[in-house]
């Protein structure tokens, strides 16, 4: 049977995640003054926290998106991650801060600076709206994180669980999740 919507505690409410999306987005304004980041959010998962981290940083950031995908279960990384889409050809010389809504093996935030490194960019940062450190499998880590999480499996706000709950807007715990 499907877990249905009642079956989630909600762990950060919308109105929580707004206040620190805009204090996250003030922090990457500070620091980049005059110059011109590009925001890179991980597709799918952080679809939603980019647009308003966006939003939160404003003008002249850039926004771009790049897809990852690991292999493996649905709530175990396998440790391989693909990417597509990458808009290398945008990242020569630039600043670039990687935008994900959790950061868990560090797996995937590892893919990406790797290849956005290779792609020629003059500083790589990131910013994630949760930091699971104790799940930390490769040495990464972000330069602007929201929230510090337990180990958990965390859906909502653009987090899935096989596929569900991605349009929630805030942050949720899967009841009796196995
Ligand atoms: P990592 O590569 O292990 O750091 O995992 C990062 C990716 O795994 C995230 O971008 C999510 O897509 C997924 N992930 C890790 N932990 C969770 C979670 O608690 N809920 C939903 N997705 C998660
Ligand atoms: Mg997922």
């Amino acid at each position: 049977m499907e877990p249905a919507e009642t079956e989630l505690r909600c762990e950060f409410t919308a109105e929580t995640i707004a206040d620190r999306v805009t204090a996250l987005g003030a922090c990457i304004r500070a620091h980049y003054g005059e110059r011109r980041p590009t925001l890179l959010g991980i597709l799918k998962g952080s679809a939603l926290f980019s647009a308003d981290l966006a939003r939160a940083v404003g003008e002249p950031a850039e926004l771009s998106f790049v897809h990852a995908r690991s292999y493996g279960d649905r709530t175990v990384s396998s440790g391989r991650v693909q990417l597509a889409g990458l808009e290398a050809e945008l990242f020569a010389g630039r600043p670039v801060v990687i935008c994900d809504t959790i950061l868990d093996t560090g797996r995937t935030l590892a893919a990406v600076r790797d290849a956005v490194s290779k792609a020629g960019a003059s500083e790589v940062t990131a910013c994630v709206l949760l930091d699971k450190a104790s799940r930390r499998e490769v040495a990464v880590s972000a330069d602007w994180v929201g929230f510090d999480v337990q180990d958990q499996f965390f859906v909502g706000y653009g987090l899935d669980h096989g596929g569900r709950y991605r349009t929630l807007g805030y942050v949720g715990v899967v009841k009796h999740h196995v």
